[in-house]
C-alpha cells in the first residue's frame, strides 16, 4: 500500500475503488489525457476507470505508486500523481495530472515536488524523471518549479519523441517529509 504524504495544502493518499467517478472527471477529459502515455489513457466511463484504478492498486509495489491527490481543506480530489517504472529499464518517472478546474494554483508542482522527494529520499534510486510531450509548456513549467532540469530530447521511451527532465538526489536539501537533514553535494 503506498503511504499517505501531505503537504501544505494537499494529501496524497492510494486510489480507492470508491474514487472512480471523481478520476473519470480527470482522465475522462482529452485535454488532460492528450499528454499522457498510453498508461494513463483516455477511458470513456466509471466502471472502464474503476478497473482501471484497480489495476494501478495491484501494480503499485513501492517505489512504484499511484496517488489520488486532494485539498486538504475540501476534501475534493483534484487530481493524480504517480512514480512509474519506465519499463524494461529500471528508470523511474514522475507523473502529475490535474482536473482542469485546479490549472493554475500550482498544486501540481506541490504534488510534484512531494512525489519527487519520497522517490529520492524513500524509494533508494538517485534520479527520476518526467517525460513531457512536445508543447505541453504547463507541464514543462511544473518540471521546471520541482527543480527538474531539462536533459534532452528522447525516442527511448513509449516509442514517442519526448522532452526529457530530471532531478537527483542530491539536487535536494532537505526532505521534509523524511524529517532528516541530508546536506546538498553539489559538487
Ligand atoms: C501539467 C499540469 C498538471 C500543470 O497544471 P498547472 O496548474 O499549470 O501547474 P501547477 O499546479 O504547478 O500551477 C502553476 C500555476 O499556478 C500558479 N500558482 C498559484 N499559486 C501557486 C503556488 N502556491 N505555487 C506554485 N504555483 C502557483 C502559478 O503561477 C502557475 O500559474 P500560470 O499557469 O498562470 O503560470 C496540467 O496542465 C495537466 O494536468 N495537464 C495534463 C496532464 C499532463 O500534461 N501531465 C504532465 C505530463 S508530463
Amino acid at each position: 500500500m503506498n503511504p499517505t504524504i501531505e503537504t501544505e495544502r494537499l494529501l496524497l493518499r492510494p486510489w480507492r475503488d470508491t474514487d472512480a467517478s471523481d478520476a473519470l472527471a480527470i482522465y475522462g477529459d482529452e485535454e488532460v489525457t492528450r499528454w499522457l502515455t498510453p498508461a494513463m489513457a483516455w477511458v470513456p466511463d466509471v466502471q472502464t476507470r474503476h478497473d482501471v484504478l484497480r489495476k494501478w492498486q495491484d501494480q503499485d509495489v513501492a517505489p512504484v505508486s499511484h496517488w489520488a491527490v486532494e485539498r486538504r481543506d475540501t476534501r475534493e480530489i483534484v487530481g493524480g500523481a504517480a512514480v512509474l517504472r519506465l519499463a524494461p529499464w529500471e528508470d523511474l518517472e514522475l507523473g502529475w495530472q490535474l482536473a482542469r478546474p485546479a490549472w493554475g494554483h500550482g498544486y501540481a508542482t506541490e504534488a510534484g515536488d512531494a512525489v519527487a522527494r519520497w522517490a529520492l529520499h524513500r524509494g533508494g534510486v538517485q534520479e527520476v524523471f518526467a517525460l513531457v510531450s512536445p508543447g505541453n509548456d504547463r507541464a514543462v513549467a511544473t518540471a521546471r518549479r520541482i527543480g527538474m532540469e531539462w536533459i534532452g530530447e528522447t525516442d527511448q521511451y513509449h516509442q514517442q519523441k519526448l522532452e526529457l527532465y530530471r532531478i537527483r538526489h542530491d539536487d535536494l536539501a532537505y526532505c521534509e517529509i523524511c524529517e532528516t537533514e541530508e546536506p546538498a553535494d553539489r559538487g
